[in-house]
């Protein structure tokens, strides 16, 4: 084993009696450095997640955390860690504070260690107004920082956040994300699963993405894009203008797709900030009027079609999806 790999899985393989949850998964990730697993409802992050958090073990494979055998040296890899998981268990009755002394107490901390760490997450993490709170009466993102406290009682090197901002709002998810960046400035070493790729974008230095337990690509963010096809600009004018594909090729990286009307026009491009005005601008100076312009980045939908062929849904799902939201 590589001696500064603080997460390495070679091989995880585990069945559930028919459907094969991981498929042969391999990760390595360096201290103090942020991997997003990224993948669909169902892909095996959580199972990979309890895998190398010691409460599941593989059928087959092996896996290394903090240097110790997530099998063989159980105890020693549970030391090292944090975990926040999908479901998380806090006690719904008792205080915000009350749950994290309580969890600190479980974890080997004095009562009056416990009482001192349970504040200073409390203040890191903007629990301060609701720490004397009972948790049922928490909003879903002020419950979601007290799950990622619990799991940092006991100043772990290694946290493994499953899913940590599925079902949030937007101002929660970025709350959170501004948290997560914060653990990250400390040194610790993180495993993040998600569903979106926005937030792996925007928080993992490397991204692996599963899809029916297997690895199906693994890179920074920026090098999956390409793959894909990287970002697109969509413009639609106000009238049909010949000039306009020329005006706009300056600013493209590929081919710019005239729509049969002639008045939407779609490129690739390299997605830069500033880039839609710029391009309205020369447009406008052309005396050609925009009346839509849209910098699309690549969806885990889009990247998910690019590498597989099909979307991340099969299609029986794909209604049910539409007919939710
Ligand atoms: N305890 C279990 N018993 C039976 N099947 C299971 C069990 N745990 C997971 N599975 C199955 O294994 C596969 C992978 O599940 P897993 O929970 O790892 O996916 P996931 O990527 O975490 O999905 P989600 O995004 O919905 O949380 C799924 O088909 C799931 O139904
Ligand atoms: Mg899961």
């Amino acid at each position: 084993m590589t001696h500064d790999l603080m997460i390495e899985a070679r091989g995880l393989r585990k069945s559930f009696g028919p459907t094969v949850a991981l498929d042969g998964i391999d990760l390595e990730v360096p201290a103090g450095a942020i991997l997003g697993v990224l993948g669909p409802n169902g892909a095996g992050k959580t199972t990979a997640v309890r895998i190398l958090t010691t409460l599941s073990i593989p059928d087959a494979g092996s896996a290394r955390v903090a240097g110790h055998d997530v099998v063989r040296e159980a105890a020693a890899v549970q030391r090292n860690i944090g975990v926040t998981a999908q479901d998380a268990t806090l006690d719904e009755v008792l205080t915000g504070r009350e749950n994290l002394v309580m969890i600190g107490r479980l974890s080997g901390l004095r009562r009056a260690q416990a009482r001192l760490r349970a504040a200073e997450l409390l203040d890191q993490f903007d629990l301060v107004d609701a720490a004397d709170r009972v948790l049922k009466e928490y909003s879903g993102g002020m419950r979601r920082r007290l799950d990622l406290a619990a799991g940092l009682l006991t100043r772990p090197p290694v946290l493994f956040l499953d899913e940590p901002t599925t079902g949030l709002d937007p101002t929660s998810r970025v709350r959170m994300w501004e948290v997560i960046r914060g653990l990250v400035a400390d040194g610790v070493t993180l495993l993040l699963t998600t569903q979106y790729l926005d937030e792996a974008d925007e928080l993992a230095d490397r991204i692996v993405v599963i899809d029916h337990g297997r690895v199906i690509a693994n890179g920074t963010s920026a090098e999956l894009k390409t793959q894909t096809g990287g970002a697109r600009l969509e413009l639609t004018l106000s009238e049909v203008h010949t000039a306009a594909a020329q005006v706009l090729a300056p600013f493209v990286e590929g081919a710019v797709h005239v729509s049969h009307d002639g008045r939407r026009l779609r490129a690739p491009v390299r997605a830069t900030t500033g880039l839609a005005s710029t391009v309205v601008r020369a447009l406008d100076d052309a005396g050609i009027t925009v009346d839509d312009v849209e910098l699309r980045q690549p969806s885990l939908d889009d990247v998910f079609f690019a590498l597989t062929g099909h979307p991340t849904e099969e299609p029986d799902n794909a209604d049910l999806e539409v007919a939710r939201s």
